[in-house]
């Protein structure tokens, strides 16, 4: 099933036998030594996938290795094991760069699980590798090649020829602009303009001169003429972002002017022929917003006729190193590389403010680091709330289960959200959330430390 290389580092030689029969079962090669200057100078020479390490070893234990290991800029990726009492030894490996760490005594199924999701993150990054050469990285200024986001780049390839309105839609920060420009860019119209407007950034009561524009002396203040968007959008596209923000009596007033193409300037009787492509955004359900009365029922319906529909990224966790990729390059014009351990903790996040969150935390990370590695402490935000359920709080519907983050991790994410709001409710104090959990103040500590919560 593979040829991975597992080194395994253990001073007890029936520890090392065991755990190499389970590994050689999962089907990986092993080999194994007996203390951390040993496994420096086994991986000096030999290629090694993995390194599962004892803590406490004489001559030179996990941590020592660990620091030796990055100090010398070999980032293999390592699983340290250690035994219950010591569990503040396995956080200190954690922040030395271990990608996990397991307690002893575990089973076949924890280790199993425990080096997949090293595999997983590492074949990820390799994909990428491969997909960069490919120059395979996304479509038309969108990032990403997953299978959702190819989806998008059809219906973008598919629309952007027609005449026909589109509506996008898509939590916050999914990249809905991005889609509607390269509509355009794709379109016939890309020589004329691409005229956004912003729906809930204009107070309501200017947006309809916003729009027509008007004739001097149509209102007081109306002290010279002045062009309405749609005019100035015409022979191209007009964006309306966040429709349902715009009063409902100028929507009747929209849905005329995009049947009839004609469009009058207030205080004027002079009737211009237009040539408008109109494509609309909301982060709302449009089902919910007509039912709140906050978007036209036939408006609806004239846009809808293709709908573009923006997965969240909690959704297709795969395009996160790409999109990585794509910020760090943006933001710093710097190398700096993702390792596979804050890659997987980017992927267990759920992301509620989307591609725009992550291309903050990449920012933000950018100046944590000083080094050329981002790491899961350069993301605090992802690192204290990993494992966030993937149920994401702005979507409307329970949207089913994500079956690819496996049970263990959804269990987990479950159990650190728990934690949190208990500790909301009893205001922090770790003794009477506990209580309120049902669990013992030691296991409590111990969750605190493994979700980073303390
Ligand atoms: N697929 C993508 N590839 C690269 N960058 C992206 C992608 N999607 C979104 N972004 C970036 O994320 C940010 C948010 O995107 P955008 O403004 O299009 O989101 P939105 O869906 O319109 O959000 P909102 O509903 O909050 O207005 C922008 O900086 C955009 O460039
Ligand atoms: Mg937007």
């Amino acid at each position: 099933m593979s040829n991975k290389h597992v080194l395994v580092v253990d001073d007890e030689t029936n520890m090392r036998r065991v755990l190499e029969i389970m590994l050689q079962r999962m089907g990986y090669c092993t080999d194994s030594v007996e203390n951390g200057v040993a496994a420096l100078e086994f991986l000096d020479t030999r290629d090694t996938d993995l390194v599962i390490s004892d803590l406490k070893m004489p001559v030179l234990g996990g941590l020592g290795l660990l620091e030796k290991l990055r100090a010398g800029g070999n980032d293999v990726p390592v699983i340290v094991i250690t035994a219950h009492g010591t569990v503040e030894s396995a956080v200190e490996a954690m922040k030395l760069g271990a990608f996990d760490y397991l307690l002893r005594p575990f089973d076949v199924d924890a280790l199993n699980l425990a080096i997949r999701r090293v595999f997983a993150a590492g074949e990820v990054l390799r994909q990428n590798q491969f997909l960069r050469e490919e120059l395979d990285r996304g479509w038309g200024g969108l990032i990403g090649s997953s299978e959702p986001m190819r989806q998008v780049y059809e219906q973008i390839k598919q629309v952007a020829p027609t005449r026909t309105g589109v509506m996008i839609l898509g939590e916050t920060g999914t990249g809905k602009e991005l889609v509607a420009r390269a509509i355009h860019r794709e379109s016939e119209r890309s020589d004329r303009l691409f005229v956004p407007i912003n729906c809930a950034a204009i107070p309501a009561d200017m947006m309809e001169a916003e729009l027509f524009g008007f004739d001097k002396g149509a209102f007081t203040g109306a002290v010279r003429d002045r062009v309405g968007k749609f005019e100035l959008a015409n022979g191209g596209t007009i964006f309306l972002d966040e429709i349902t923000e715009m009063p409902i009596a100028l929507q009747s007033k929209l849905l005329r002017v995009l049947q009839e193409q004609t469009v009058e300037r207030l205080g004027s009787n002079r009737t211009l022929e237009l040539d408008l492509r109109v494509i609309a955004a909301t982060n709302r359900r449009p089902q919910d917003a007509v039912r709140d009365q906050r978007l036209r029922e036939d408006l609806y319906y004239r846009l809808n006729v293709f709908a573009i529909e923006l997965p969240p990224l909690r959704e297709h966790p795969h395009d996160i190193s790409l999109l990585v990729e794509h910020f760090v390059a943006e933001h710093g014009g710097r190398r700096a590389r993702l390792t596979p351990r804050a890659l997987d903790h980017l992927q267990r996040y759920a992301w509620p403010g989307n591609i725009r969150e992550l291309s903050n935390m990449i920012e933000r990370a950018l100046v944590l680091t000083r080094g050329d590695t981002l790491d899961v402490e350069h993301f605090p935000l992802a690192a204290s709330t990993a494992a966030h359920p993937v149920t994401g709080a702005s979507s409307t519907s329970t949207p089913p289960p994500d079956l690819s983050l496996g049970l263990e991790h959804a269990v987990e994410a479950l159990e650190s959200r728990m934690i949190r709001s208990a500790l909301e409710q009893t205001e922090g104090n770790k003794t009477k959330a506990s209580a309120l959990l049902g669990i013992s103040e030691r296991s409590m500590w111990y969750k605190l430390k493994k979700y980073g919560l303390n």
